[in-house]
């Protein structure tokens, strides 16, 4: 077996050998005449003059050897349904529904926006864009109108595919209301709207505009729509993530490096072979759901289990805390893939349900998305009794920047640290204000990434290269490297530890949300005069939205009914506008909110008060008692 750490220094003494031999993963039907073109840093271009497509690697060319091997399974304990497609089924419904997008006037380049439930058709819908090569902009289902509008306009989409609902814990959300309202706040209008009918709820179709996929399904059945074959530099997708503006970015993604980068981390990173099961209990709109539910395992030959529901409930719609245990033993995962809020939620449940199913497939669980607390580790370590793999990666990397590479060379994980810096990653630590490279173990400094990135990595910000090299790679004064925009610290072998972002990024439950966004949302209610949110520490989900408002009408300060009311109609707004997932877990009424004397909002002063810690160095305050008003609300409770 490789010593990790040589296959690791050949990625970073000789990328192009390394990455070329990477490369030989994937089918080209065009082979590449240069392994990296990094002229014009930080704009880093793989495999150039190659030509792929990745719906060609994920589907087509698995169907030589396991036509009739499980491709998808989808289950979902919202509605009961259970529904295995090989890889020519795949074949055939991805075929109908590129055949579909082209009727409705898709072609290479169009973004075809994806706004779907956890269905199978929302992986359909991602694979014929790919195979078209129309470039897929999925946004997450519990996003609402607002959002949603704000990401049409970005993406301006020729076509939007949705459904009528999506559901959770048996609570059917309708998606085409808010879908419509979105349309119409949005200055781009979509040519058309394909929707998925799971006929949970009622929809009013658009005439001229909405279609029914059922109805194109049914007139494009024997379709057959060659791959595009797409220059390796070609754009794949989009993806919105959250910074510090209130304005999302368009991550966007090139074809070829994206599915060599997946390829590899398949091989190296999850120890995974063709015909077995992967099971990633993400969401097709977050970019673990793009790389781990969709092309990663397919790319691999893999069946992937795309799951729908939560972890607590079965196959019957009853209480079942031990389902997924249940899904990994009838389908023999091999890998698992989730979020350690997930496994929070889980503890909660009888640990009896982690032995009463054989598990004896799964060779590791992977966990993502957020910090990965010791206790919830050993736990779930000690009832699954398989490794427990933390990675730490973000939507721009697209695939682990830290972990350990257990197909290369099996090593322990360290509790607490996600591991080391994968096969291609110059990851460094840099002192906050001098920018210096940290060079001694334990010292505390931002991650930082050196160029050129690895294959997979965000090409840019969609239609915005200056808001790319402004925002991730000009924030150290004097030196040009990606900035994670995270905290952390290296021990004496390497280890990384994660210690929370630097910027105004919050995690709720894994789910990456910027404060700013929700700062706007809160803005918008008529009674609002100012408005604070930060991320504060919670047991189960990491992270929850705290917000602090200033309101127009002081006297709510003193009116405890009134307060209830407006953090009530202020909470309505926030759901309506982001979607519950953005929702603060309370909103407290103040006089004032602590800034600075130039008018900087001390967000990291009030995060600290709220999680009892010391707010550091305030000498440069404009008002202490600002700070002592938010001390006092939190010590009533
Ligand atoms: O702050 C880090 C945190 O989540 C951010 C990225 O979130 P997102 O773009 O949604 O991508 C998630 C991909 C798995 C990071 O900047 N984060 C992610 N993984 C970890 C983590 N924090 C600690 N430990 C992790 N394993």
């Amino acid at each position: 077996m490789t010593r990790y750490a040589d296959f690791y220094r050949r990625s970073i003494d000789q990328p192009d050998a390394f990455w070329a031999e990477q490369a030989q993963l994937i089918d080209w039907h065009k082979p590449f005449d240069r392994v990296c073109n990094n002229d014009n840093p930080p704009f880093a271009h793989w495999f150039e003059g190659g030509q792929t497509n990745l719906c060609h690697n994920a589907v087509d060319r698995h169907l030589k050897d396991r036509a009739r091997q499980p491709a998808l399974i989808c289950v979902s304990t919202e509605t009961g349904l259970e529904k295995t497609y090989s890889f020519a089924e795949l074949h055939a419904e991805v075929q109908r529904m590129a055949a579909s997008l082209r009727t409705l006037g898709v072609q290479k380049g169009d973004r075809v926006l994806i706004y779907m439930p956890m269905v199978a058709e929302a992986a359909f819908a991602m694979l014929a864009c790919a195979r078209l090569g129309a470039i897929h902009c999925v946004v997450f289902g519990g996003f609402a109108s607002g959002s949603l509008a704000s990401r049409i306009d970005d993406a301006t989409p020729k076509v939007i595919v949705s459904a009528d609902a999506g559901s959770r814990g048996g609570k059917v959300v309708p998606y085409k209301p808010l879908l419509d309202e979105a349309i119409r706040l949005s200055s781009h209008k979509p040519a058309a709207v394909l929707l998925t009918d799971r006929q949970l709820a009622p929809m009013d179709l658009v005439a001229g505009r909405d279609q029914l996929w059922n109805d194109l399904r049914a007139q494009h059945m024997d379709a057959s729509v060659p791959c595009e074959w797409l220059d390796s530099t070609a754009i794949s997708y989009t993806i919105y993530t959250s910074g510090t503006t209130g304005k999302p970015k368009g991550v966007q993604r090139d074809t070829g490096g994206y599915a060599v980068a997946l390829a590899a981390s398949m091989k190296h990173i999850f120890d995974c072979r063709a015909g077995e099961t992967y099971f990633s209990t993400s969401d097709i709109g977050w970019v673990v759901g793009h790389s781990y539910i969709i092309y990663g395992p397919l790319i691999a030959g893999m069946a992937t289990l795309m799951y729908e529901g939560l972890p607590t409930r079965g196959l019957d719609l009853q209480p079942d805390g031990g389902i997924w245990w249940r899904l990994v033993e009838k389908y023999k995962v091999t890998a698992m893939f989730s979020a350690p809020t997930a496994v929070r939620v889980l503890k909660k449940q009888d640990p009896a349900l982690l032995t009463q199913y054989d598990l004896s497939s799964l060779r590791a669980l992977y966990l993502a998305g957020e910090p990965l607390d010791e206790p919830t580790a050993r736990w779930i370590s000690e009832g699954l009794k398989v490794p427990i793999i933390d990675n730490y990666w973000q939507t721009e990397s697209g695939w682990p920047i830290l972990t350990i590479a257990n197909g290369v060379e099996k090593k322990d994980s360290r509790f607490g640290s996600p591991g080391i810096p994968m096969y291609g990653y110059k990851v460094k630590l840099l002192h906050e204000s001098t920018g210096e490279e940290l060079t001694q173990p334990n010292e505390k400094g931002v991650v930082v990434l050196e160029g050129p990135t690895p294959p997979g990595f965000m090409q840019t910000v969609w239609r915005d290269d200056e808001r790319f090299v402004n925002t991730y790679w000009k924030s150290v004064p004097g030196k040009m490297v990606y900035s994670t925009f995270d905290w952390g610290i290296r021990d004496e072998d390497g280890y990384y530890f994660i210690l929370g972002r630097t910027d105004d990024v919050i995690n709720v439950a894994g789910h990456r949300l910027g404060t700013r966004e929700i700062e706007e949302s809160i803005s918008g209610h008529s009674g609002v005069a100012e408005v604070a949110v930060v991320g504060v520490a919670d047991a189960l989900k990491g992270q929850v939205a705290m917000a602090f408002v200033v309101p127009k009408d002081s006297s709510v300060l003193q009116d405890s009914a009134g307060a209830l009311k407006l953090e009530g109609e202020i909470m309505k707004c926030v759901d309506q506008d982001l979607g519950a997932l953005a929702r603060p877990s309370r909103v407290r009424f103040v006089s004032v909110l602590p800034k600075t004397r130039s008018g900087k909002m001390l967000r990291r002063a009030i995060q600290a008060v709220c999680e009892g810690r010391d707010a550091g160095d305030l000498t440069t305050m404009d008002d202490p008692a600002a700070l002592q008003q938010i001390r006092d609300l939190m010590n009533t409770g």
